[in-house]
């Protein structure tokens, strides 16, 4: 069993002072080529489904491909509802199975941001479930179709505020915070410029895993400068979508005359899957579930892993046994009549 919540999982990454990269699902296929990247990585891996992804399939159906392909494999998962935008959604999405939800309130008054998140905090972790919120905005948009080519551009005046950030850590209660630092969503119109200053006072003044969004376009030097000051979660998406399209392109420029479509899409997923290994080694992950490291899940007593003193005190291993109906159970019970 690998499923693992957020909060055991980036308390690890945070003591063992590397990222856990988030991978986001848009077809069935994706699964079993992210899990097999982290696989043979030796890295604990997140995969996750962005709400403005449901486009291209209902949560209800991808949750079970991804909780059954993470249970294959001896390495930790964590399986997050990305950018959740709604109080339903979240709620549909810990009913499905997942063990993280990101509550994404952004763009509301700083108020009401709070007000949700604590909310769905109260109900998340009563079944073991983490929960990210975002404070500061993050720009540009999650790929989807043709509609990110143009690129985004971070606007200062959307950063993260770092006595915002302390405001929220101190009344929401969530396990991880995802900061706006230049970064932005898809594509980037011209060179990011994180602001690794404003990173470093939102580490000292809020002891939580930190997380940057936008992956796709940050440089490896800046990767590795964020994680030394405090990022844990990198979110990654659109590069690894350009790199599927492009073996796609290669082949059939290759092959005019191919015909086999689940051919085509195999090309395409090893060159996402190429992109998610390289990205795990640059963001120090690889590794770091082999025998002699942290996170290794080989053992059935945990004598390493979760059992190693590195891994202390907070971490435990979430047990989802009969996952879906045991949340299930406990959501229903802990929701307030007339909250959906
Ligand atoms: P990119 O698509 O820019 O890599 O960002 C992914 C992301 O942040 C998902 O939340």
């Amino acid at each position: 069993m690998s499923l693992i919540n957020l909060k055991d999982l980036l308390n690890n990454a945070k003591q063992n002072k590397y990222a856990v990269g988030a991978f986001n699902i848009t077809n069935l296929a994706s699964i079993d080529y992210i899990v097999e990247a982290a696989k043979e990585q030796q890295s604990p891996i997140i995969l996750q489904v962005a709400e403005i992804h449901l486009r291209y399939f209902a949560l209800e159906d991808i949750a079970p491909a991804i909780i059954s392909a993470a249970k294959k494999v001896d390495i930790p998962i964590c399986v997050n509802l990305d950018h959740g935008l709604s109080f339903p959604t979240i709620i549909r999405a810990i009913r499905a199975g997942f063990t993280s939800v990101m509550y994404d309130g952004s763009v509301h008054p700083i108020d009401e941001n709070i007000q949700t998140t604590k909310e769905i905090v109260k109900i998340a972790k009563s079944v073991g479930v983490s929960v990210e919120g975002e404070i500061g905005s993050i720009g540009g948009g999650e790929s989807v179709g043709e509609s990110l080519k143009e690129g985004g551009v971070a606007n200062k005046e959307l950063f993260t505020n770092v006595e915002e950030a302390v405001r929220f850590y101190n009344e929401t209660g969530i396990d991880a915070l995802a900061v706006a630092i230049g970064n932005v969503h898809g594509f980037y119109k011209v060179e990011p410029e994180l602001d690794f200053d404003r990173l470093a006072r939102i580490r000292d003044a809020v002891p939580l895993p930190l997380v940057l969004h936008g992956g796709s376009g940050i440089s490896d030097d800046d990767f590795k400068k964020a994680i030394s000051l405090g990022i844990c979660k990198i979110n990654f998406y659109t590069q690894a979508s350009v790199a599927a399209m492009n073996e796609v392109k290669k082949y059939l420029k290759e092959h005019p005359d191919a015909n086999s479509f689940p051919d085509l899409i195999a090309k395409g997923m090893e060159g996402f899957k190429a992109t998610v290994k390289e990205r795990l080694e640059v963001f120090g992950s690889k590794g770091m579930c082999a025998p002699e490291k942290t996170l290794c899940f080989f053992c059935e007593d945990r004598t390493c892993g979760f059992a190693d003193p590195r891994f202390k005190p907070s971490a435990q291993t979430v047990s989802y046994s009969n996952l879906i109906e045991e949340i299930s159970r406990e959501v229903i019970s802990n929701i307030k009549h007339g909250d959906l």
